[in-house]
């Protein structure tokens, strides 16, 4: 399997491009079952998440075809039929997000046999609210064995779905579900995140109506089919903080660009309470720290526009080093804090209580072996490893993978001494 590796020390100075967002690319990837007409998708991150689920799609009846044109990376999904509405175990598990084929493929074809899903171990992670939603818009749901089977032979039906807390996956799983049913749908207490406007106007581009993604009550007006559109991947809020908070860490100037200002401002405004510089721009960030060293702040994670629980592990990995004491909240996923004992290892100085974690900022991290247990922790253990003394070697880098795109030679292009070591032992610069 392979590694990452970083010498610590270099400073960060450069342009980093912002890829499209993965976990807008992966549900606008799933609407293409919505319809018999092609979906392109522009600005298409590529990473082990796009192809799992690129994969499951074809298994449905998708033709994806992945190309990169002078718009850049694109990936063309076309569904003229649903030849299979079987999503077996072992291309689920990979990726809680594939459960998400389960509402468009009952929307389009009346049935479907999806598993239960997999993805990141931080925490139980249910379906219930998927479930409860597509339950709501008519459809008969039974669980037998590890698969949902799920049969609306007669269509699905417009209907009040009312959250009992706020869920990304379950929202944008309605949204999904509802675009084809007869009559109007509400979902009230839906998912502000930037991802599900994304998803939205995605959804309009091909003939939906849907009013109020962005904001808690979602309106959707059912039509009877879908066509064909191009539309841009949304870009990647989550790669954008991660190398914010990366260049905070090193120092050196790095300017984000491809991306969109608002996108970040929980964490930005953290940035700079701490102590870095930050100047936005009309299409990202330039993120500052010359010698200073930062001070510890607090956070505490929420859902959209709140501290995204995404950009947690990369904080923490920050405040290792900062001056004095941070406490660090996590409030959406109950065992997110796999990390700590990783940074540990690294000589980081924290303890962690139920949902908090207290870090003592200590004056130099040393490099040593350490393990990826999560994809966002993964790149909390790299960020750490920018300024520790020596070697850090970052195993199961597959979490990385999963939703970082050419991490090495983004932060290599900045002077960062990041590699690769392949599988077999060999460095790959
Ligand atoms: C999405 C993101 C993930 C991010 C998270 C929160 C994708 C692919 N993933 O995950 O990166 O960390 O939003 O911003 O977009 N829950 C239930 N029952 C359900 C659904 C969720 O109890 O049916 C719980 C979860 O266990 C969790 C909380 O609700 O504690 C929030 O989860 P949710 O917003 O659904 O996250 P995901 O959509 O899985």
């Amino acid at each position: 399997m392979d590694r990452i590796a970083i010498i610590g020390g270099a400073q960060l100075n450069g342009t980093i491009p912002v890829s499209g967002a993965k976990n807008s690319a992966i549900k606008l990837m799933a609407a293409s079952l919505l319809t018999d007409e092609p979906l392109r998708l522009t600005n298409m991150p590529r990473l082990a998440d796009t192809r799992f689920l690129g994969k499951l799609l074809m298994r449905l009846g998708v033709q994806v075809t992945e190309s990169d044109g002078p718009d850049g990376q694109q990936t063309l999904l076309h569904a003229p039929e649903i030849t299979s509405g079987f999503a077996p175990y072992d291309l689920v598990r990979q990726m809680r997000a594939s459960f998400n084929v389960l509402g468009p493929l009952v929307a389009r074809s009346g049935q479907a046999k999806v598993s239960l899903p997999g993805g990141c171990t931080i925490g139980a992670r249910p379906v219930d609210l998927h479930l409860q939603a597509i339950e709501a818009l008519g459809a008969k749901i039974d669980l037998h064995e590890g698969y949902v089977y799920a049969q609306a032979p007669r269509g699905l039906k417009g209907a009040e779905i009312r959250f009992p807390f706020v869920s990304v996956g379950a929202t944008e799983h309605a949204m999904l579900a509802a675009v084809l049913a007869d009559g109007v749908s509400v979902i009230h207490n839906a998912a502000c995140e930037p991802e599900l406007v994304d998803l939205q106007e995605c959804l309009n581009a091909m003939g939906a109506k849907v009013e109020g993604a962005g904001t808690p009550t979602v309106t959707i007006t059912g039509v009877p089919r879908l066509h064909g559109a191009t539309h841009a991947v949304i870009p990647d809020r989550i790669e954008m903080g991660t190398y914010a908070v990366a260049a905070a860490m090193a120092g050196g100037e790095v300017r984000l660009s491809n991306a969109r200002p608002g996108l970040i401002d929980a964490l930005l405004d953290k940035l700079k309470e701490a102590g870095a510089s930050v100047e936005e721009t009309a299409d990202g960030c330039i993120i500052r720290r010359n010698g200073q060293r930062l001070s510890a702040v607090d956070i505490e994670t929420a859902p959209f526009p709140g501290f995204a629980t995404d950009l947690q592990a990369q904080f923490m990995a920050l405040m290792t080093t900062a001056k004095g004491e941070s406490r660090i909240r996590e409030t959406i996923f109950e065992n997110r804090f796999m990390h700590a004992p990783e940074l540990m290892r690294l000589g980081a100085d924290i303890s962690v209580s139920g949902g908090e974690a207290r870090v003592r900022g200590v004056d130099q991290l040393e490099g040593a072996e350490v393990m990826a247990t999560d994809l966002r922790a993964s790149v909390s253990l790299v960020i750490a490893g920018l300024v520790a003394r020596g070697e850090t070697t970052v195993s199961r880098i597959y979490h990385l993978d999963r939703g970082f795109e050419r991490l090495e030679e983004k932060l290599g292009a900045c002077g960062a001494q990041v590699r690769r070591i392949k599988g077999d032992g060999e460095a790959e610069l």
